[in-house]
């Protein structure tokens, strides 16, 4: 994998998060994906292509293609110096060698609004847009070596490559070795989580010791916990294969979708990841997406993402790892840690809350230009007042962002509605209309 794919973290936590570099545009790179029959001399030929116009790829990797199961899918990174060149060379794919061609690079739609999915069910389009394949590791991953390890992530991988809206996540019967990883750093955190995380986190842990199989010796399954955050807060998990770009992760957040990785960490090094796994989704950010106020604050950032401009996605995925990942909280008299990548890591979990790093408060204009280290803990963290106070923090943020339409989430469609018509301004006011009824009514009987 690229190098320049991913954030890393220090040995001593789990700070990720691969979703969040928007990839494409920021590192100067244009990406696409072409398919092509699983022939000899293929490949070989496509990549003439390339040659021919001078194109030195950056980076390539193949998958086996979700639409046709007799092709490949190869994914290639040029730098955007040789645009023009590569608008030839996907001519030529198109053209003489019939193969599909999917171009990532978002920057080419000019003044256009990005495109962005309608329909819960249009996430499935992500899959197919994922910026690496789950089993290709960095050479400095502590698996890099280990073959068994590599095979089994590509098994993960290819569970989330072929996941579909409404199926349910494939059952994983996790290995004894991959159950002793979890079993540590579940040990380890849980004796922290009293002290440091937030009053939400602890109290839906013990809810999911009891109804997701939360255990030190079990490994809980991703479709226990989706069916359980649902009921809880209308949250849903959905498997993914690899890296995807921060405005295809946050639009997931719009439905109130999170894209949860399957695999677990190298068992050499049950303390670090050097990515997202399942111990850092579970343990970190699962709990909290089960309460509705963090449900309905993290679903804010994803609104507000849908049709942004890039350089807003890149604000919105700061606020993103400020908060979601990153963040602290008042509750009462004390400071306490609400953020994912904290609550998954031993060692910045506990510095976090010590008197070293900065402590600012959570204001969504400064906080989203704030630079941040990726290999080592946070010299900044922001405080949220509560979580009430952040999302109508963000929702006053999200006000400022340059798009011609305001969106809003129908949940009983499950689809998003762009409010740009006096129709559907006449059907938002019916519906706040039935609301208040209902409120008022409730409000008499209550006096
Ligand atoms: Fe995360």
């Amino acid at each position: 994998m690229d190098a320049t794919f991913r954030k890393k973290n220090g040995e001593n936590g789990t700070q990720d998060s691969m979703y969040l570099e928007e990839q494409t545009n920021k590192a100067g790179v244009l990406s696409c994906i072409f398919s092509l029959r699983e022939e000899v001399g293929a490949l070989a030929k496509a990549l003439r292509l390339f040659e021919d116009k001078g194109i030195n790829l950056k980076h390539i990797e193949s998958r086996p293609s979700r639409m046709n199961k007799e092709e490949y899918e190869f994914f290639v990174s040029v730098d955007t110096t040789y645009a023009k060149a590569l608008d030839e060379v996907i001519d030529g794919l198109r053209t003489q060698i019939s193969g599909h061609v999917h171009e990532l690079s978002r920057s080419k739609m000019g003044d256009t609004v990005p495109w962005f999915p309608r329909h819960i069910q249009e996430l499935d389009r992500f899959a197919n847009q994922i910026l690496s394949y789950g089993s290709e590791l960095d050479s400095d991953h502590p698996g890099f070596t280990d073959s068994v390890y590599r095979a089994r992530r590509k098994e993960f991988a290819d569970i989330a490559y072929n996941y579909r809206h409404g199926q349910a996540i494939p059952t994983v019967e996790y290995t004894e070795d991959e159950r002793k990883t979890w079993g540590v750093v579940f040990r380890e955190l849980k004796t922290l989580y009293p002290t440091h995380a937030c009053r939400e986190h602890n109290r839906v842990f013990p809810l999911l010791e009891k109804y997701c199989g939360y255990r030190e010796d079990n490994i809980p399954q991703l479709e226990d916990i989706s069916r359980f955050l649902q009921s809880c807060s209308g949250f849903r998990l959905r498997p993914v294969a690899g890296l995807l770009s921060s405005r295809d992760f946050l639009a997931g957040l719009a439905f109130r979708v999170f894209h949860s990785t399957q695999y677990i960490r190298h068992g050499s090094k049950p303390m670090y990841t050097p990515e997202p796994d399942i111990c850092h989704e579970l343990l970190g950010h699962v709990p909290l997406f089960a309460d509705p106020g963090f449900a309905q604050f993290s679903q804010e950032i994803g609104l507000a993402s849908l049709g942004a401009p890039d350089e807003y996605i890149e604000k919105l995925a700061t606020v993103y790892w400020f908060t979601v990942e990153f963040g602290l909280c008042k509750q009462g008299s004390e400071v306490k840690a609400y953020g994912a990548g904290l609550l998954s890591s031993f060692g910045e979990l506990q510095y976090s809350l010590s008197d070293k790093p900065q402590i600012r408060p959570f204001e969504p204009e400064k906080t989203c230009v704030q630079k941040y280290p990726i290999t080592e803990f946070q010299p900044v963290y922001f405080v949220a007042e509560s979580f009430e106070d952040a999302k109508e923090k963000v929702r006053k943020f999200a006000a400022t962002i340059p798009r011609p339409f305001s969106v809003r989430y129908n949940a009983y469609t499950q689809s998003i509605e762009v409010l740009d018509s006096t129709q559907q301004l006449r059907n938002l006011a019916d519906s706040i209309n039935s609301e208040m009824g209902t409120l008022c009514n409730a409000l008499r009987k209550m006096e």
